[in-house]
C-alpha cells in the first residue's frame, strides 16, 4: 500500500462520518452562526462543528501532520503532510436544504497553499446522495468503487461548463463579463453551489468544464485532484496581489485550452 492510498483511505473513513453528523444536524434544524467575508459568506454551527469532528479524528490518526480548515485555521505539522478542509462545502445549499454540499478533505505534502503544494489524496462526499468520490496520486479518481473518467468528446452543441460567483458584491461586474465570453463555447452553464462538487462532476463527465475565481486552498484540493486523476487538466492563475483568489479552471482536455484562453488563465 501507498502512502498516498492510506491516506486516502483515511479521508473517506473521515468524510463518511462528517457527512453522518452534517446530515443529522441538518435534519434538526440550520441556524446561521455567523457572516464571514461578506454578508452572503455564512458559517452555521454544523460547519464549526464538522470540522471539529474531522480535525479531532486526524489529529488522533496522524497526530504528526498539519491542518488547515475553513473554519479553524491553520496549524502546522512535523510529517511534512498537510490535511486541508472543508467541513461544509456548498453553507449556503447547505443553510437553504438544497441537497447540493459536500465534506472535503484532502492530504497535501509541501507549503500548505495551492502555488506549491502536491495534493496526495482526497475525498468529496456528497452525505445527501450517498455519493463518495476519491482519489489517490497516481493510483486514479473514484466514484465509490468505479473509476472515473473526464469527457472526451463535447460535439458540436458546446461544452456544458459549471461556475461559481464569490460572495464579494464587488467582484460580481467582473463574475458576469466572463460569463458573456464564455457563454459562445458553452451549450449551456451550471452554478450548482459546492467547488469540491463541481470539481467532482468535471471529473466524472458529469461536465465538460468548471472556471472560477475566488477558491479559498479548501474548496479546490480534494476536487483539483479529482480531475486530474480522471485524465482532466487544472489550472489556476498565479496570485496578483489582489485581496481575490485567483482564477482556476478545470475541463477535459478538449475543452481546457480554449477555455483558460477565454478566461485569461496566464
Ligand atoms: C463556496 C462554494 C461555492 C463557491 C464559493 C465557495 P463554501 O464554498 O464552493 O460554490 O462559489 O466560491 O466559497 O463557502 O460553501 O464553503
Ligand atoms: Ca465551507
Amino acid at each position: 500500500m501507498s502512502l498516498a492510498h492510506d491516506l486516502e483511505a483515511l479521508a473517506i473513513d473521515i468524510a463518511r462520518e462528517a457527512g453522518d453528523l452534517a446530515r443529522a444536524r441538518r435534519d434538526v434544524g440550520v441556524a446561521i452562526a455567523a457572516t464571514k467575508s461578506a454578508l452572503a459568506d455564512i458559517v452555521t454551527e454544523a460547519d464549526r462543528e464538522v470540522e471539529a469532528l474531522i480535525r479531532s479524528r486526524l489529529k488522533a490518526a496522524r497526530p504528526d501532520d498539519g491542518f488547515l480548515g475553513e473554519e479553524t485555521g491553520a496549524e502546522s505539522g512535523v510529517s511534512g503532510i498537510t490535511w486541508v478542509v472543508d467541513p461544509i462545502d456548498g453553507t449556503v445549499n447547505y443553510a437553504y436544504g438544497i441537497p447540493t454540499y459536500a465534506i472535503s478533505i484532502a492530504a497535501v505534502r509541501g507549503e500548505p497553499t495551492p502555488e506549491s503544494w502536491e495534493t496526495l489524496a482526497g475525498a468529496v462526499h456528497n452525505p445527501m446522495t450517498g455519493e463518495m468520490f476519491h482519489a489517490a496520486k497516481d493510483e486514479g479518481a473514484w466514484l465509490g468503487d468505479q473509476r472515473l473518467a473526464v469527457s472526451t468528446d463535447v460535439g458540436g452543441a458546446g461544452a456544458l461548463i459549471g461556475t461559481g460567483f464569490g460572495y464579494d458584491p464587488s467582484t460580481h461586474a467582473g463574475d458576469l463579463a466572463l460569463v458573456e465570453r464564455v457563454m459562445p463555447i458553452a451549450r449551456d452553464l451550471r452554478r450548482a453551489g459546492a467547488a469540491s462538487l463541481d470539481l467532482a462532476s468535471v471529473a466524472a463527465g458529469r461536465l465538460d468544464a468548471y472556471y472560477e475565481r475566488g477558491l479559498q486552498p479548501w474548496d479546490l484540493a480534494a476536487g483539483s485532484l479529482l480531475v486530474t486523476e480522471a485524465g482532466g487538466r487544472f489550472g489556476r492563475a498565479k496570485p496578483d496581489g489582489s485581496r481575490r483568489a485567483p482564477l482556476v479552471v478545470a475541463a477535459c482536455p478538449a475543452v481546457f485550452d480554449e477555455l483558460a484562453a477565454i478566461a485569461g488563465l496566464a
